[in-house]
C-alpha cells in the first residue's frame, strides 16, 4: 500500500527524534524534566470542570453540534473579544467555533490556497503553518524574525514576487517560540500590505491571554480596518488549561470564514455542544482565573531566566506566553545542544531549528512544569 504523494511533501519532523531521545532516557529509569512541550501542567478551574459535568447531563447535548458553533457560543466569543481586546465582531457572521486553533489553521490554508500559491510564514514559527501549506500544495515563503527586530517581521524585505503570489500571511503574537509581542504598527503594516496585494492576514493569537504585562498584547482585530483583510485565531487551550478539550474560535473577515466553514462542513462535524456551553460559562464567569495563571508563569519565568543567564544564555525578555527563547552561550547547533542536555541532565528542551532555519542558535524552554521541577532542572543544567 502506498500513501499519497502529498505526504511526501511534508518537511522532516524534527520533534519525532526528540521524542525518541526522551524515550531512550526514560528507558534507563531516569525521570525526564520535560521543558519541550507547550502543554500546561496546571489544571483548569474546578468551576469549569464542574460546569462541564453539569452540561454532560443536559438533554440534547449529545447530538451532533452545529458546524459553525452555537449562536450562543459565537456571541459569547464576540463579547469576549470586545471586552478583553476592544475588537468588534458580529458573533453570527464573523465568528466560527474550531476544534482547537490547529484544526482551524490547517483548514483555513486548505480553504484559501491553490497549488503554487505562496503562504508567508514567520521563521522561527509554529511548524503547522509550513506543514499545512505543504499538504495543500502551496509554497511557504519564510519571513525571518530575528532579535534585531524584536522578532517582528521586516515586511519591506519580502520580495515583490512572493507578495504577488501570496494568498495568506501568518503572524503569531504573543509568539511561539520567541515569546515576542506585536506592536500595533506591525499589524497596521501587515494589513496595509494585505490590502495592497490582495492576501489574507491570519493572526494566530493562541497565547494572547497569557501575559503579565501592564498592557494586554494587541489583537489585530482591534484595528479599525482589520476585518477587510484579517482573521484572528483564539484558543481556550492555554487560557483555561484545557488543551485536551479542543476548543477555539476564529473571528474576522467573513469571506475567509465562509471558505473555512465550507471546508469544515465537509471535513468535521463541529465541537461537542457540552464543551461549547461550559466555555461560555468560563468566558462569562471565570475571567478572574487568567490573572492568577499569568502570575504563576511570570514567577516561573523570572527565576528560570535568571538561572539561564547565570549559565551564559542570552534570554529574550518578555512577559507573554509561557516560553523562554534563549540564545545558546556558544556557537553550537541547537540539536546537538539539546541532545547533550537530555543525555547528561535528563532535561528536555526544544532545539530552535525545530521552528525553522532562522531559529538555529536558540533553544526554547517551556514553563509548563511545576516550579520545583524548573528549579531541579536549573540545578542539573548548572552542572552541564
Ligand atoms: C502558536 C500556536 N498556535 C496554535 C496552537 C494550537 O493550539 P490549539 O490547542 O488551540 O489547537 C499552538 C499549540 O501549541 C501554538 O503554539
Amino acid at each position: 500500500m502506498k500513501p499519497s504523494e502529498r505526504l511526501s511533501k511534508l518537511p522532516p519532523y524534527l520533534f519525532a527524534d526528540l521524542d525518541r531521545q526522551k524515550a531512550a532516557v526514560r528507558s534507563l529509569g531516569k525521570k525526564v524534566i520535560d521543558l519541550s512541550i507547550g502543554d500546561p501542567d496546571l489544571e483548569p478551574p474546578v468551576a469549569l470542570v464542574d460546569a462541564l459535568k453539569t452540561e454532560l447531563s443536559r438533554k440534547g447535548v449529545h447530538r451532533y453540534p452545529s458546524y459553525a458553533g452555537s449562536v450562543e457560543f459565537r456571541n459569547a466569543c464576540a463579547k469576549w473579544l470586545l471586552s478583553r481586546h476592544g475588537a468588534k465582531v458580529d458573533g453570527e457572521k464573523e465568528v466560527l467555533a474550531l476544534i482547537g486553533t490547529k484544526e482551524g489553521i490547517g483548514h483555513m490554508i486548505l480553504g484559501m490556497i491553490d497549488p503554487g500559491d505562496v503562504v508567508l510564514v514567520p521563521s522561527p514559527g509554529y511548524p503547522m503553518y509550513i506543514q499545512a501549506t505543504a499538504l495543500a500544495g502551496g509554497t511557504a515563503h519564510l519571513m525571518p524574525v530575528t532579535k534585531e527586530t524584536n522578532f517582528l517581521p521586516e515586511f519591506d524585505a519580502i520580495p515583490k514576487g512572493a507578495l504577488k503570489k501570496a494568498k495568506l500571511m501568518f503572524l503569531n503574537y504573543p509568539n511561539n517560540p520567541t515569546s515576542a509581542v506585536a506592536t500595533r504598527e506591525c499589524f497596521e503594516k501587515a494589513i496595509a500590505l494585505a490590502k495592497e496585494h490582495g492576501f489574507l492576514v491570519c493572526h494566530d493569537a493562541a497565547y494572547i491571554e497569557i501575559s503579565s504585562g501592564t498592557t494586554r498584547p494587541p489583537s489585530i482585530l482591534s484595528l479599525p480596518d482589520a476585518k477587510d483583510a484579517a482573521v484572528e485565531f483564539h484558543s481556550f487551550s492555554k487560557t483555561f488549561c484545557a488543551c485536551g478539550w479542543r476548543l477555539g474560535f476564529v473571528a474576522g473577515n467573513s469571506e475567509a470564514l465562509r471558505a473555512l466553514g465550507h471546508i469544515k462542513e465537509n471535513m468535521d462535524s463541529g465541537v461537542f455542544t457540552a464543551i461549547q456551553r461550559a466555555m461560555i460559562y468560563a468566558m462569562e464567569e471565570l475571567e478572574g482565573h487568567i490573572a492568577g495563571l499569568c502570575s504563576i508563569y511570570a514567577s516561573r519565568r523570572q527565576s528560570f531566566s535568571k538561572n539561564l543567564e547565570r549559565m551564559g544564555f542570552r534570554v529574550f525578555h518578555s512577559d507573554a506566553s509561557f516560553y523562554i527563547w534563549a540564545e545558546l552561550p556558544e556557537k553550537q547547533g541547537s540539536i546537538e545542544f539539546c541532545k547533550k542536555l537530555l543525555e547528561r541532565t535528563a532535561v528536555a528542551a526544544t532545539p530552535g531549528i525545530g521552528f525553522g532555519r532562522y531559529g538555529e542558535g536558540y533553544v526554547r524552554f517551556s514553563l509548563t512544569v511545576p516550579t520545583e521541577e524548573l528549579e531541579e532542572a536549573a540545578t542539573m543544567m548548572a552542572k552541564l
